[in-house]
């Protein structure tokens, strides 16, 4: 017994080392010393991720249980344990397991932890990778300086449904602007590299197609072609993936009859078969037992051997593993080598992030203190709050508002002076007390104004009209009226799908009764999904689109609506004119029987509608105006891996300084697979000064042009394809015709 204990010890000192020496080996090398050491119930324990909310509170029979578990090496990692004090009293009692192997802590710090920056869908519409990526470290920066390693984000489901209330926490339903924004993220979370304390784990999730269960319903199921799988919803996981992102996390659907944390298919052919991908999959929050309620396996050992064997590490809160992986090893139903797998995937990164070294390394007092909220964290969320708000209608110019003339300006709706649902929904750490509201930041910066009164009118949703006059009364003495409408900050996000999506309660009947008082009306509406407001977006005289904007809402809409701040935004995700409409994209198909408008007969669309949106992909206005002007080819034919580079002048022909987000779709009218009528594949944004011109360049090559055919290969085909340069999807400005022979 001395011996093993002598040589455990040693192991120990030379796998914890702080000399070179234990640094010059390899992880892979430190991670094999420790795996050689491990019992099989440690082995199984570093597959167990509990959550801990209150762990650290008063010790009730399940805190015990859980802390015993620690301690007996039977827990891998903790989510929801977040704060240096608390972090560090868990971790100590790992330290106490016989194998010291320390616990990684997550949480789903998905658009801030204590700074809270716009909701992912708002961000997404700043089409700014650079901002997204800065908010997703400052993000990191906090929850590592809280104690925290690893973060449920970014979620990277492509969405076509604003029904689906998740749609709020992705970028939207480009799978081209989805990849893009998933990398910049996944490497804003974790740096150039894992393992700096002021970044954390990422984790893409939810592996896969989440984004299209059936009738938006939240957790339903997933039926659809390998094509459009891989066409549309694998992408931004691959990007994610090349991006670095550390974790995946699968999904609760089933995927064609398959619960996506049983699905061979999903994690071991494509992701680390196809993929070899190198990081470990986490189930989402009890998705492995819930195999049982799907009708997939008859109870929870079936559950742990399909998704063990399916290649899902780490169980989520189900206990699944913990409970039946030694008897399914003990049966030979799991090798102890695909056990080990799953376990050097979890310990490698516990090395890279630095652990192994010094457990504590992430539980600094001081850099917690300094880190969280700091003043170049709300600048940042101020400006990503600026650049995610999109202006959909400006009729006469009516914005900007002039600052500095008494004016009495009403303030009315019931998100004007809310804090708690500016948020949005996943709120981390988030403190609603921080919100700057609308109506604050419209105090700050309307100085001058005479008077701005404030008034709610209706609650966001019930049937209370109780306080509609009073808002009219308001609306009578103001000269300009800004009504603040929409969703509750917790409408959207996990469980929120909606049958309607037009505005809760008695706020469309509010409006109606302030607009007939007949003064300008800005309408600013606020959700994390897209609305339907056509009643309102037709009768109010500047409609502005501001999702729920964190921590520096009000300052952000006052830059805004004062013109401090030119808006910017375009809409990733296209905003239907009806339920009926949906699912809905700018990505449709000509089919056989194009729709042409003001035709009639055998045509594709509706008899009772237009297939039109109400605000198309890429939509969003400016105080100023852009002219596209000069489009060149550099050549007119692509051969082998050559490429084209296209060029045109952007010209800010409007008097005020702004930024233009350029897109660039390409049509491809012939191919092996129908194509939709036109798909992004680039865009740049531009900030280019009153009266600025600029040549803008775009290369495009044949991955460009490449889609997956008819085998699942990805490739282009030859042939002639179009070039459309435009400010919305809908909005086309300049095109040109080329050919890839
Ligand atoms: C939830 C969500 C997932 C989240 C996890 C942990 O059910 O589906 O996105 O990361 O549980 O909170």
């Amino acid at each position: 017994m001395f011996k093993i204990k002598l040589g455990i010890l040693t192991t120990l000192v030379g796998v914890c080392s702080f000399n070179t020496q234990a640094q010059r080996k390899t992880i892979s090398q430190r991670v094999d010393s420790v795996l050689k050491l491990m019992s099989l119930d440690e082995k199984v324990g570093q597959l167990n991720q509990y959550s801990g909310r209150n762990l650290t509170g008063p010790l009730t029979e399940q805190n015990r249980n859980v802390q015993k578990d620690i301690k007996d090496g039977l827990v891998g990692s903790m989510l929801n344990v977040h704060g240096v004090k608390d972090t560090r009293q868990i971790q100590e009692i790992a330290m106490q397991s016989r194998l010291k192997i320390p616990l990684l802590f997550s949480m789903d710090v998905v658009h801030g932890y204590r700074t809270i920056f716009p909701v992912p869908l708002g961000e997404a519409a700043s089409w700014d990778l650079d901002i997204m990526r800065q908010t997703a470290h400052a993000a990191a920066a906090e929850a590592a300086a809280a104690g925290l390693h690893w973060t449920f984000a970014p979620m990277v489901d492509i969405a076509r449904d604003p029904r689906w209330g998740r749609v709020m926490e992705g970028a939207g339903e480009d799978t081209y602007l989805g990849s893009k924004i998933a990398k910049a993220r996944v490497l804003g979370f974790q740096g150039a590299k894992l393992g700096a304390t002021d970044a954390v784990m990422a984790c893409a999730k939810h592996f896969a197609a989440y984004g299209a269960v059936l009738a938006a319903r939240d957790y339903a199921e997933v039926e659809m072609s390998e094509h459009e799988l891989w066409e549309t919803y694998l992408p931004p996981f691959k990007a994610a993936q090349d991006a670095g992102a550390a974790t995946f996390m699968s999904a609760f659907n089933t995927l064609n009859g398959v619960p996506a944390a049983a699905s061979n298919y999903l994690q071991r052919d494509i992701l680390k078969g196809k993929w070899q991908y190198n990081g470990f999959v986490v189930s989402d929050w009890g998705s492995i037992d819930q195999m049982i309620k799907w009708g997939y396996v008859a109870n929870k050992k079936d559950a742990a051997l399909k998704a063990i064997l399916s290649g899902c590490d780490m169980d989520m809160m189900s206990r699944s593993y913990l409970e039946h992986l030694k008897t399914l090893l003990a049966e030979k139903k799991v090798s102890i080598k695909l056990l080990d797998d799953a376990v050097k995937r979890i310990l490698t990164k516990k090395f890279e992030m630095g652990l192994f070294d010094d457990p504590y390394r992430f539980c600094n007092e001081d850099r917690e203190r300094s880190t969280l909220r700091n003043a170049e964290f709300l600048k940042l969320a101020r400006e990503a709050a600026q650049k995610s708000i999109v202006l959909l209608k400006n009729q006469d110019h009516l914005l900007p508002l002039q600052t500095g003339i008494r004016q009495t300006i009403a303030v009315i709706g019931p998100l004007a002076n809310s804090k708690r649902d500016m948020l949005g929904n996943w709120t981390g750490a988030g403190d609603a007390d921080n919100v700057v509201t609308l109506a604050a930041g419209l105090k700050q910066k309307f100085v001058q104004s005479k008077q701005l009164i404030i008034v709610n009118g209706t609650d966001v949703k019930g049937s209370d009209t109780s306080g509609i006059q009073a808002a009219v009364d308001a609306a009578r003495k103001a000269d300009i009226v800004i009504m603040a409408l929409g969703e509750g900050g917790e409408m959207s996000g996990e469980s929120k799908s909606r049958t309607d999506l037009s505005l809760p309660g008695r706020q469309q009947q509010l409006f109606n009764a302030v607009q007939a008082v007949g003064k300008p009306v800005i309408a600013v509406i606020m959700a994390g999904r897209p609305l339907i407001f056509g009643g309102i977006a037709n009768k109010a005289h500047a409609v502005i689109y501001g999702w729920f904007l964190g921590d520096q809402t009000g300052n952000a809409l006052a830059d805004v609506l004062a013109g401090d701040y030119n808006p910017s935004g375009k809409l990733p995700v296209t905003f239907p004119r009806s339920v009926g409409q949906i699912p809905i994209s700018y990505q449709m198909y000509k089919t056989g029987h194009p729709w042409v408008a003001a035709a009639s007969g055998y045509q594709t669309g509706y008899i009772d509608m237009p297939n039109t949106p109400q605000y198309a992909f890429g939509y969003g206005l400016s105080y100023t105006s852009f002219k596209y002007s000069d489009l060149k080819l550099d050549k007119q034919v692509i051969t082998g891996n050559g490429s084209i580079t296209a060029s045109f002048t952007l010209t800010n022909t409007g008097n005020c300084n702004g930024e233009e987000v350029v897109q660039l779709y390409i049509n491809d009218p012939i191919a092996s697979v129908v194509q939709p009528i036109k798909k992004l594949k680039d865009f740049q944004k531009v900030a280019l000064k009153s009266g600025e011109s600029r040549l803008i360049s775009f290369m495009i090559d044949k991955d460009k042009l490449a889609f997956y055919n008819q085998q699942l290969q990805w490739a282009a085909e030859p042939g002639k394809f179009k070039l459309l340069l435009g400010s919305a999807s809908d909005d086309i400005r300049l095109q040109s015709e080329f050919e890839l022979k």
